[in-house]
């Protein structure tokens, strides 16, 4: 494996101002964060969205509860182009009319689980597309749930509701109108919702600190931020004048008046710090690494495609060269056999036409010694026969030639 080499510059090559270029782009695109809003009917929504932007999200409404009661449950979206700063965010709030407004309340959660289903599913059919052209994201990045001021506990539909809905969305249940309960209500209703939810095993936002990487102060502040979960917020669009001349967010009772921004009466500024300044974007983050995931894991699952991989792979770059790996290992592989097929073939035809020719070989070389034997044999008889023939000559042949024997 080849070193790494470490160099800081003495000089100034520039890069070190991505960072910064990529936060004036940013900034230049401007944000965008979904938000969805649950509870029921004058429970406060309306209000402390429009507190918590300082606009005008929620348009003014007829007092209309009844007939919402009638309709079930609706979903309705706004949409709002803050700029804070020059920063550009494009807010849109999805609200949930009709929530828990019926007699009967069971399922109540239905339309609005499908909603946030529909926006993933829609979000992954983008991601699917071939060409990738810009991805309209229109996921719920966090959904505040509103919970009626009773001072009891958790009621059973809000239990429902946040056991369905927390593996979807990044959860963060408020309780509303927290002027209507004394601090000490207060503190005690807040321990037994948290109570209800460890016991129903209910994941609710609550921003985490890494000791590592964060400051001292980021570290307070989410210290403080926990302490304070489930948020008591009270809301108020009307401005009272102070006796110093200030203008300021509150809620008017006959005996005085409760400042929205007051740390000391309600969790109204730590909710707005969480949610806006702060943890924005690790919600965003959330909703996209985590709940996202989980859910494209989950549908993909569901249509089979994890089998042969076919749509999965199409997200997955480890996977697809992975895929590559084996597809080319097997190929080697089948060549190889194809070629050890070939070469064995070659050998069994090249050995029996060895045998043949050495077959051949050795019945010519028989036939010849045969016909050699056969031709020794002869040339025997006829060396006999000359050789018999060849008889040395006696007195009595000349004798008999020259007739003196002729009596
Ligand atoms: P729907 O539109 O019916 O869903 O109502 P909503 O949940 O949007 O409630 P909305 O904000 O319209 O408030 C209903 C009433 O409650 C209004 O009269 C508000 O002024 C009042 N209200 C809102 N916030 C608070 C609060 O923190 N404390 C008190 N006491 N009243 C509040």
């Amino acid at each position: 494996m080849s070193a790494i080499t470490k160099k800081t510059l003495k000089g100034h090559v520039g890069f070190s101002n991505y960072p910064d270029q990529v936060h004036r782009k940013s900034i230049k695109k401007g944000f965008n964060f979904t938000l969805m809003v649950v509870g029921e009917a004058s429970i406060g929504k309306s209000t402390l969205i429009n507190t918590l932007f300082e606009t005008k999200i929620f348009p003014e409404r007829e007092d209309s509860v009844v007939t919402e009661l009638s309709k079930g449950v609706e979903i309705t979206t706004m949409s709002a182009d803050i700029l804070d700063n020059n920063v550009k965010l494009r807010l849109t709030v999805v609200d949930t009319p009709g929530f828990g407004n019926s007699l009967n309340n069971d399922n109540s959660w239905t339309p609005i689980i499908e909603n946030i289903d529909s926006r993933f599913d829609s979000y992954l059919a983008q991601e699917n597309r071939l060409i990738h052209s810009k991805i309209q994201d229109n996921r719920i990045d966090a959904l505040i749930y509103f919970i009626k001021p009773t001072g009891h506990s958790l009621r059973q539909i809000d239990i429902e509701f946040l056991k369905r809905l927390h593996t979807k969305v990044n959860l963060i249940p408020i309780i509303s109108k927290a002027d209507t309960l004394t601090s000490e209500e207060l503190v005690g209703f807040k321990q037994r919702i948290l109570a209800d939810i460890s016991a129903h095993n209910i994941q609710i936002f609550k921003p985490t600190t890494t000791d590592l990487y964060d400051d001292l102060e980021t570290i307070r502040d989410n210290k403080e931020t926990l302490s304070k979960i489930p948020f008591a917020v009270i809301g108020s669009e009307n401005f009272v004048e102070l006796p110093d001349g200030s203008r300021v967010r509150a809620r008017k009772y006959p005996w005085g008046i409760i400042q929205v921004d007051d740390p000391e009466t309600n969790d109204f500024r730590t909710l707005r710090r969480m949610l806006i300044y702060n943890h924005m974007e690790d919600l965003r983050d959330y909703t996209n690494t985590v709940l996202y995931e989980e859910y494209r894991t989950q549908s993909l699952l569901a249509m089979g495609h994890f089998q042969d991989n076919s749509v999965f792979k199409e997200y997955n770059p480890a996977l697809i060269a992975e895929e590559d790996r084996k597809l080319h290992d097997i190929k080697l592989q089948k060549m190889e056999a194809e070629m050890n097929a070939v070469f064995q073939q070659k050998v069994v035809e090249k050995e029996s036409k060895l045998k043949q020719s050495e077959e051949e070989l050795y019945s010519r070389h028989k036939d010849m010694k045969l016909s050699l034997e056969k031709q020794r044999k002869a040339l025997e008889d006829k060396k006999k026969l000359i050789e018999a023939n060849a008889r040395p000559v006696t007195p009595m042949d000349k004798s008999k030639k020259k007739g003196l024997f002729n009596l």
